[in-house]
C-alpha cells in the first residue's frame, strides 16, 4: 500500500467512490520518462501500449506480436497477465469487491476487422478478457451479462474460482467498519487496464479489463466492457482505450470520440486531450475524479492524456518497453 498516492480525496456526492484503488503490481521498469506530452512520438509497428505500469503485460503482447501472431492474440494475452496478478486490485483476480462483498469483472476485446465481445458483470472467472473473446467469436451476440456469461464461461472450458483475496476481503471488511464512499481518484500506478496492439501487418486490435470501482453497488456496470467507450477500434483509422471513473468517460463515448477526431485529422495525443476537454467542460465536479486515455493511429503514433497527475502509460515499440508519466489537464 506504500505505493499509493492519493491525488485527491474529498467526497463526491452520495457516491463518491474510490476509482482505481489497488496496490501497485510490482514492476520493473525499464525505463521512466518524465511527464509527457509525445506530441511528435515515436512511430511505427508492430507495437502495444497499455494504461499504466504493466511491462510484463505488454511483454507479453510484444512477445506474441514477435512471433508473428495477431495484434487481437497479443491483446487477449498481454491482458491475461493483468487478470492472473492477484496483487492487482483492480482487474481480475484481486480485484476489490461491490459492497456487497462480491468481485464483478467487466471486459471488452475488439478485433481489426470490427468485431467486438464483452462481458459485464462476470463472477468467478479468472479471464474475463478470453471470455470476451468467446463471445465475440463463438455467439451471434456481443455483450453476455452476470450469471449468463458465467455459465457461458464455464460451458467453455473456463473453471469457477474465488475471486476475493484474503487482501481485498481485508480491505473490504476495513471499508465496511465506515461505509464511507471516497474518490481515491488516483492511485499512482494502477487502474483498468486497457491496451491497444498493431501487428506486423498494420492490423489493430484493443482490450479492456477491470474490476471496476471498489465497493460499487451491486451491479454498476463501468465504461470498459462498453463499446465506444472503454475501447473502440476503427482499423482505418486506429484506435482508443480509456482508464478511471467510467461514469465519465460513459457520458462522452471518449473512445469512439478519440478515434473520429483522429479520423478528422488530429494526431492521438490532440484526441486524447480534446476527449479530456469534453469531460471538463461538461462536469464542473472534474476535480473530484480522474480520467485518462490512450490512443494510437494507423502508422503507430501514440498520445495519451488525463485529467490530473499521477496516470501513466506503457509502450513497447521499437524494441523498447517504456513507461511514460502522463502530461494532464488540471496543473492546479
Ligand atoms: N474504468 C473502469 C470503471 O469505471 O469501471
Amino acid at each position: 500500500m506504500k505505493r499509493r498516492k492519493f491525488i485527491q480525496n474529498a467526497s463526491l456526492s452520495t457516491f463518491g467512490i474510490a476509482v482505481g484503488t489497488s496496490v501497485f503490481a510490482s514492476e520493473t521498469k525499464t525505463s521512466i520518462s518524465e511527464v509527457s506530452n509525445p506530441k511528435s512520438g515515436t512511430s511505427g509497428f508492430p507495437m502495444v501500449i497499455a494504461t499504466w505500469n504493466v511491462n510484463s503485460s505488454t511483454a507479453e503482447a510484444w512477445r506474441v506480436l514477435q512471433e508473428g501472431n495477431s495484434a487481437l492474440d497479443a491483446i487477449e494475452k498481454g491482458c491475461m497477465v493483468e487478470e492472473a496478478n492477484a496483487e492487482g486490485q483492480s482487474v481480475g483476480i484481486g480485484g476489490l469487491p461491490d459492497r456487497d462483498g462480491n468481485v464483478t469483472l467487466d471486459a471488452c476485446i475488439m478485433d481489426s476487422k470490427g468485431n467486438y465481445g464483452a462481458v459485464v458483470y462476470l463472477q468467478h472467472i479468472m479471464h474475463p478478457i478470453s471470455v470476451a473473446r468467446k463471445v465475440m467469436e463463438d455467439t451471434p451476440h456481443v455483450i453476455l451479462a452476470g450469471k449468463g456469461a458465467e455459465q457461458f464461461a464455464i460451458s467453455e472450458g473456463f473453471k469457477p474460482i474465488d475471486l476475493l483475496t484474503e487482501a481485498s476481503k481485508k480491505a473490504w471488511e476495513e471499508w465496511k467498519k465506515t461505509s464511507q464512499y471516497k474518490p481515491i481518484i488516483n492511485i499512482e500506478n494502477h487502474d483498468t487496464i486497457g491496451m491497444l496492439a498493431i501487428d506486423k501487418n498494420g492490423d489493430i486490435s484493443g482490450g479492456c479489463t477491470t474490476s471496476g470501482l471498489a465497493y460499487k453497488i451491486a451491479g454498476r456496470v463501468g465504461d470498459s466492457p462498453i463499446i465506444g467507450s472503454g475501447l473502440f477500434i476503427d482499423n482505418e483509422i486506429g484506435g482508443a482505450t480509456a482508464t478511471g471513473l467510467g461514469e465519465e468517460v460513459l457520458k462522452t463515448v471518449g473512445s469512439f470520440l478519440i478515434v473520429e477526431l483522429m479520423r478528422q485529422g488530429k494526431t492521438p495525443q490532440q484526441a486524447c486531450e480534446e476527449a479530456i476537454g469534453r469531460i471538463i467542460k461538461k462536469n464542473p465536479d472534474y476535480k473530484d475524479f480522474q480520467v485518462g486515455y490512450i490512443a494510437v493511429n494507423k502508422k503507430g503514433e501514440t498520445g495519451w492524456y488525463s485529467i490530473h497527475d499521477g496516470f501513466w502509460v506503457t509502450k513497447y515499440q521499437n524494441d523498447k518497453n517504456e513507461n511514460f508519466h502522463s502530461d494532464f489537464y488540471d496543473k492546479k
